[in-house]
């Protein structure tokens, strides 16, 4: 076992977090949540870590997405139910196209927490604490509401067990049979999208009927019929974190009980912050934001603290430069990266520097921004002779309107139709879709060079 142990971050400097204000609550708080079980097995993030070392020797693809900030008010079984029926879809769609398997990871069951860039919030002249997401504080703008409650934490930590239980309950209990290709269809139709979706799922289904009539689908029947589908979240309550952190019986390794893979944010992945010192002590795959600010050295020093042994599958880097700034901030990554010679997963989170406000006040992120982040990332990967990995989006299941473009145009003027999301703007279902082909048009590319390159 490592001289490591899970409440070794209260000694370093922390970001982001609530000062609580009753010492004696919070404490109890956190000795009743130490005693609850755990969320996930470390088998299971083992498991993970597994697919993701394939990704990073590009045999897999990863696709992770879902809520920006996941809300108590929200909280229901469509919700999570149209969520996971469009990541499955967009799965089918970059697994038809790239020819490889795709990693599903949902930013579900324990997204709660939030980082802000601004401590307090003004409104009509009015200033109180921002919003730090419901495991914390209330949403509403009121004095009372923005305390942070440590309560909270454990309505966070029974609205997990129940979205991961639905998910594991859907993943396995015959909602995600490929069969069912066809009756995963959205709410919309006629959408280019939609008619472009029914087509591969035809030709899907005639496959899967060749399959049958050949004799050849009972050895494929299981994988056919059910999915593996994991849970991730920013780790930024640390308190919660360390609650439901556990020592592996089989192995004696720390493992954050919270979440199949947990991340690092773009804001508290100081080197010598408490955020790194929590996640380099778990097994779980570990995710890591990289922002604009992050220089080589950075993520040299950080690569050397989470993932000392070099394991394939541990750390994956999420790039989130914005588009436009790909280029200018990416290569350098990439060969601090190659010069370690470090094992890591690098995906594009094409949403966090594409947010802007809109004129009619919404904070949303253009859709084409989002497309052309995507498109530099590839690009990118394809001149440095990298791998492109995965995408990271936020998104869910709803016909919301908080990302403004995408084929059935949302406008500005749209945006306050159906704005409902606790935090950042989400790729509504048919705009995630929509990023899916596109998605699975670069990667399908990508392999006809690679084939041309090898046949040479
Ligand atoms: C997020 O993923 O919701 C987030 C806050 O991202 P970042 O840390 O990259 O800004
Ligand atoms: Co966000």
């Amino acid at each position: 076992m490592t001289e490591w142990h899970k409440s070794d971050w209260r000694a370093k400097p922390r970001v982001q977090m609530p000062d609580y204000t009753d010492a004696a609550k919070l404490a109890s708080v956190e000795s009743r949540l130490a005693t609850y079980p755990p969320l996930v097995f470390a088998g299971e993030a083992r498991r993970l870590k597994s697919h993701l070392a394939k990704v990073s020797r590009g045999e897999a693809f990863l696709l992770q997405g879902g809520d920006c900030a996941e809300a108590f008010g929200q909280f229901s079984a469509d919700n999570i139910r149209d969520t996971f029926k469009v990541m499955l879809q967009m799965a089918m769609v970059l697994t038809y196209g790239a020819k490889v398997p795709v990693v599903k990871v949902g930013r579900m069951a324990g997204q709660f927490a939030k980082p802000r860039s601004a401590p307090t919030e003004v409104i009509g002249g009015q200033e109180l604490p921002s919003y730090r997401g419901d495991i914390i504080n209330g949403f509403d703008f009121s004095a009372a509401a923005r305390v942070p409650d440590p309560d909270r934490m454990l309505q966070a930590y029974l609205q997990a067990a129940a979205t991961l239980n639905l998910l594991r309950a859907f993943s396995t209990g015959g909602y995600a049979d490929v069969r069912k290709v066809h009756a995963w269809t959205l709410g919309f139709t006629g959408a280019p999208e939609a008619e472009k979706y029914r087509d591969m799922a035809n030709r899907i289904s005639d496959t899967i009927d060749f399959m049958e009539a050949a004799g050849i689908r009972d050895e494929a029947s299981h994988a056919l019929e059910t999915v593996e589908f994991y849970t991730s979240h920013e780790a930024l309550l640390l308190e919660y974190e360390e609650a439901l952190t556990r020592v592996d019986s089989t192995t004696g390794q720390w493992l954050a009980g919270s979440g199949h893979m947990i991340w690092i944010g773009d804001r508290t992945r100081q080197p010598d912050g408490a955020h790194v010192e929590y996640c380099r002590g778990v097994q779980n795959p570990i995710g890591l934001k990289c922002g604009p600010s992050m220089t080589s050295g950075h993520l040299k020093a950080l690569m050397a603290k989470l993932n000392p042994r070099n394991e394939a599958g541990r750390l994956t880097l999420i790039a989130r430069f914005g588009a436009g700034s790909v280029q200018e901030h990416l290569p350098r990554l990439t060969k601090a990266v190659a010069e370690e010679g470090a094992n890591v997963v690098w995906v594009c989170d094409p949403m966090h520097g594409n947010t802007i406000k809109s004129s009619s006040g919404y904070k949303t992120r253009p859709f084409e921004s989002v497309l052309r982040e995507v498109r530099e990332f590839f690009a990118v990967h394809n001149a440095e002779g990298t791998i492109p990995g995965g995408v990271h989006f936020e998104m869910t299941g709803q016909d919301v309107t908080e990302c403004t473009g995408g084929v059935r145009a949302v406008t500005d003027e749209d945006l306050s139709d159906r704005y409902h999301t606790a935090c950042d703007p989400r790729l509504n279902a048919s705009q995630s879709l929509e990023l899916a082909f596109l998605v699975a048009e670069e990667l399908s590319q990508r392999r006809h060079l690679l084939q041309t390159a090898r046949a040479v």
